[in-house]
């Protein structure tokens, strides 16, 4: 009997005394804050990680995934060695070195009574929104030959006075295929033309663009999946105009089974704001990227006076990058005239057409006319048999940096 019993105990470590990383007491609450938002039914991921079985089934997967940092998915290095954002989905390296720990010890399990909490069906703007974009008709994904469908809606806010867009939320049709959603405002009436004419040689309800919108415009909110809400720094907003048509940019993969989707934008839009966010998009349109190059780099320096045509004061409160397909990664960083030094905008060091964010800074940076703009875009051209140049096409690229400015009063 006694030397039974014995056995017993030895062929079942008591999970406590394990002092590796144990599944329900380690791994999930880190999983729960970073990837149970998308990783979950009826989300955009293909998969689930919400509980052990789901999760042991990938845990190489998740491993390799977090080890290089494709997931969670925010592009922008947020060490601190660039530069530092807003609701960063950054993982810290021991919570990397935890989850590989735990993949590597074989996965133990631990107490299921110790399980997180699973984070709460995120609540959006509700009273908050005050205005909205609804597609009247629903429109059909097309994954005919393709994995991905690129849309553009023109839709009409309904604002009869000018308004600042202080907050948005997307409500997607069908959170499965909707990827990602770029809202643009077009420059003027001729740009708005322009769009509809496209629809209308499209035949209707919203026209194929793939890189943006294919005319004038710039960008009221970029949305990617994992986030209800997407807040503007406080005091700020980006302005619309009264009477004008937004350009809804709808980004579809991940064919499903009906591919049919409604999305709705909510907008809280504001008559006033302390500070006018203004959105541009700061291009380096002068690229040709030579076929069969594994890393071509294109740069450009620029002053802000140079560029912008106005020579006073800027502060800087966030950026997006843009590229297409071929887009490798992408740096920029400011070189202050006066002192010589220089301030890191943005690192991505492993660019992703899927995962198009705006990143806003926890600290702006204020820039003069006189300082420099370094914009760095660099590509691999491996699969290209030709040059590859600037254009809106999925086969053309682009170095593009959309910046978040503000004029200090
Ligand atoms: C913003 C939504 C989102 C979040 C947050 C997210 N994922 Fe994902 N994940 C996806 C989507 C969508 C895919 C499908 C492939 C793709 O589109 O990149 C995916 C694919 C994966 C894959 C398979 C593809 C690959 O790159 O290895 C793994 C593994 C994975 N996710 C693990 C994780 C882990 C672990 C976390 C948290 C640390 C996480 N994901 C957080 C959306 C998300």
């Amino acid at each position: 009997m006694f030397l039974f019993a014995l056995a017993c105990t030895g062929a079942e470590p008591d999970p406590a005394e394990t002092d590796g990383p144990l599944y329900y007491e380690d791994v999930a609450p880190i999983l729960a804050d970073n990837c149970v938002s998308c990783h979950q039914e009826g989300q955009i991921a293909p998969f689930y990680l919400v509980d052990y079985d789901s999760v042991s089934v990938v845990g190489s997967q998740i491993a390799d995934s977090v080890t290089d940092r494709r997931m969670p998915p925010f592009l922008a290095d947020n060490s601190g060695e660039c530069n530092t954002y807003e609701h960063a989905a950054w993982l810290e390296d021991d919570e990397i070195a935890t989850i590989v720990d735990w993949v590597d010890a074989g996965m133990p399990e631990g107490d299921p009574a110790n399980a997180p909490e699973l984070p709460a069906a995120p609540t959006g703007l509700e009273e908050r929104a005050t205005h909205s974009l609804v597609m009247d008709t629903p429109y059909i994904a097309d994954f005919e030959g393709a994995d991905d469908d690129y849309r553009c809606f023109i839709i009409d806010p309904g604002l009869t006075e000018d308004g600042y867009v202080t907050a948005f939320e997307i409500d997607p049709g069908d959170p499965e295929i909707v990827h990602h959603v770029i809202v643009y405002h077009p420059s003027d009436e001729a740009a708005l033309a322009s769009a509809y004419e496209l629809e209308e040689d499209a035949g209707g309800n919203g026209y194929t663009c793939f890189g943006g919108p294919n005319v004038d415009s710039s960008m009221v909110a970029a949305w990617a999946p994992g986030r209800m809400i997407w807040d503007y720094p406080e005091g700020t907003g980006i302005k619309v105009e009264a009477g004008m048509p937004l350009i809804v940019q709808m980004h579809y993969n991940n064919g499903g089974t009906s591919n049919e989707d409604a999305t709705t934008v909510n907008f809280e839009i504001q008559p006033e704001v302390d500070e006018e966010l203004i959105s541009f998009f700061w291009v380096n349109s002068d690229i040709a990227i030579p076929p069969g190059e594994e890393l071509h780099e294109e740069s450009q320096k620029t002053s802000f006076k140079n560029y912008t045509g106005y020579s006073g004061d800027l502060d800087i409160l966030g950026v997006g990058p843009h590229m297409h397909s071929i887009g490798h990664s992408e740096y920029a960083e400011v070189q202050f005239k006066d002192t010589d030094e220089t301030a890191c905008l943005v690192d991505v060091p492993r660019w992703d057409f899927n995962w198009q964010f705006a990143y806003m800074f926890e600290e702006r940076i204020r820039v003069s006319g006189g300082d420099k703009l370094l914009l760095e875009c660099n590509y691999d051209s491996s699969d290209r048999t030709d040059t590859t140049y600037w254009g809106d096409g999925t086969g053309d690229e682009m170095c593009l940096l959309t910046l978040y400015v503000t004029v200090p009063q």
